[in-house]
């Protein structure tokens, strides 16, 4: 007899996003004639860059002639891309990472889903609340969380994010082996201190844990002192693992690139104590479930860092940022209290009501779609997020439709 995972049974019924879309499209089929404006899900809507556009072209004429066709390709990533990625992500900013330490891939989704993979079933793990839920989702499909009671899973350690704290958890109370940590944040849009981030760095050395860090959105930083990686850290080589993407950087959410980081020196152990590489670990998974991401999408990513493609970046990400303070200041207006949208696209909002009720009553009232922080986490709860992926034009009009709707 064919049996099921039964920890899936242990899931929230949908991932959030497939239930913000299933609310949507039920509007839609009721009021078809309504322009919805979309600022929910983090998905970009500016064309690629022309940089990248013009090197997807020529790779794609190379796949087209037999003496510049490519067939697989390196698992981990053509070199031209990681050396640059290793050199201008890197190395330029004082941290020490190099090419061969830079996995590059499809998606930081699927890379913060299958990391967990190779760590053990029963290790304690820290999870912020809130938090992007592929990290929670993918180890309640291990069977690593335990069952769900009010909310929580009862293995995991959640780390409160909260306006109190300035939505960067404290160190856990007790000992974890494994930490996820995403800043800037989604969903919070908050950003952690060089010495904040130290502290977290310092307490995985000392207790052997990982920190698994999430930089998907290190692009829209403003302020020079923040860190952009963790590996900024004296001593993260040996217990960090990062994780990037081209996704909201460069527009490549339809596209697919990002890439991972695992430092030759990152280890862990086993059973008795001995360490082994993460690195050749995280390798052996790779080259075993997946070919590697596509040669001309490769080449378009590479784009990114020539002088003109940094350039196109720049302004791409300056108009979305531009989007966040327009949306940050007209909710402080309005008179909620906001996190996020200074060095982040996504702006976190104090609604003073159930975040699914805001969510109804602004896709119902003023026909604008944002996320509700309860999707994210019980600290969630109460907040919304609204996501600066969208043009001026329709944010503008978004936030004179919420202001019409939230003042009347
Ligand atoms: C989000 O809206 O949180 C992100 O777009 C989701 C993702 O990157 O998968």
């Amino acid at each position: 007899m064919i049996r099921i995972n039964e920890n899936y049974l242990k899931l929230k019924p949908s991932y959030l996003f497939t239930e913000i879309s299933k609310r949507v499209s039920a509007f839609q089929e009721n009021k078809p004639e309504t322009t919805l404006i979309r600022l929910g899900i983090g998905d970009v809507t500016r064309a690629l860059p022309h940089a990248c556009i013009d090197a997807f072209h020529r790779a794609i004429d190379e796949m087209a002639a037999d003496e510049t066709f490519k067939g697989y390709g390196p698992e981990q990533g053509y070199a031209f891309l990681r050396e640059k990625i290793a050199r201008y992500d890197f190395q330029e900013r004082g941290a020490d990472i190099q090419a061969d330490e830079i996995f590059v891939s499809d998606g930081a989704k699927s890379d913060t889903a299958n990391i967990q993979e190779i760590f053990a079933s029963d290790i304690r793990i820290a999870i912020p609340d809130p938090v992007y839920p592929v990290y929670l989702d993918t180890n309640v499909m291990a069977g690593r969380a335990g069952d769900l009671s009010d909310g929580r899973y009862e293995h995991i350690v959640y780390l409160d994010s909260t306006a109190e704290n300035g939505f960067v958890p404290s160190l856990p109370g007790e000992k974890v082996d494994l930490v996820y940590l995403c800043f800037p944040n989604n969903p919070t849009g908050a950003t952690i201190r060089r010495d904040q981030l130290e502290a977290w760095v310092d307490y995985a050395r000392k207790n052997r844990a990982l920190i698994l860090y999430d930089a998907a959105y290190e692009a829209f930083i403003r302020d020079e002192q923040l860190p952009r990686s963790i590996y900024e850290i004296n001593g993260a080589r040996e217990v960090a693992i990062e994780f990037r993407s081209f996704s909201k950087t460069a527009g490549f959410t339809g596209t697919r690139c990002a890439f991972t980081v695992v430092p030759r020196a990152c280890m862990a152990f086993d059973g008795t104590g001995a360490t082994h590489s993460l690195h050749a670990f995280w390798t052996r998974r790779q080259s075993t479930k997946m070919n590697g991401v596509s040669y001309p999408v490769q080449k378009a990513a590479e784009a990114v860092y020539s002088d003109e493609g940094r350039a196109q970046v720049k302004e791409f990400v300056g108009s979305y940022m531009g989007n966040a303070s327009l949306v940050r200041n007209a909710m402080l207006n309005l008179g909620y209290e906001c996190a996020g949208g200074e060095n982040s696209p996504y702006v976190w909002i104090k609604t003073g009501m159930d975040s699914w009720e805001f969510f109804d009553m602004l896709l119902n009232r003023a026909h604008v779609v944002c996320t509700p922080g309860s999707g994210f986490g019980l600290c969630g709860d109460g907040y919304i997020r609204i996501s600066a992926f969208n043009s001026r034009e329709n944010v503008e009009m978004a936030l004179d439709r919420i202001s019409r709707v939230l003042k009347g």
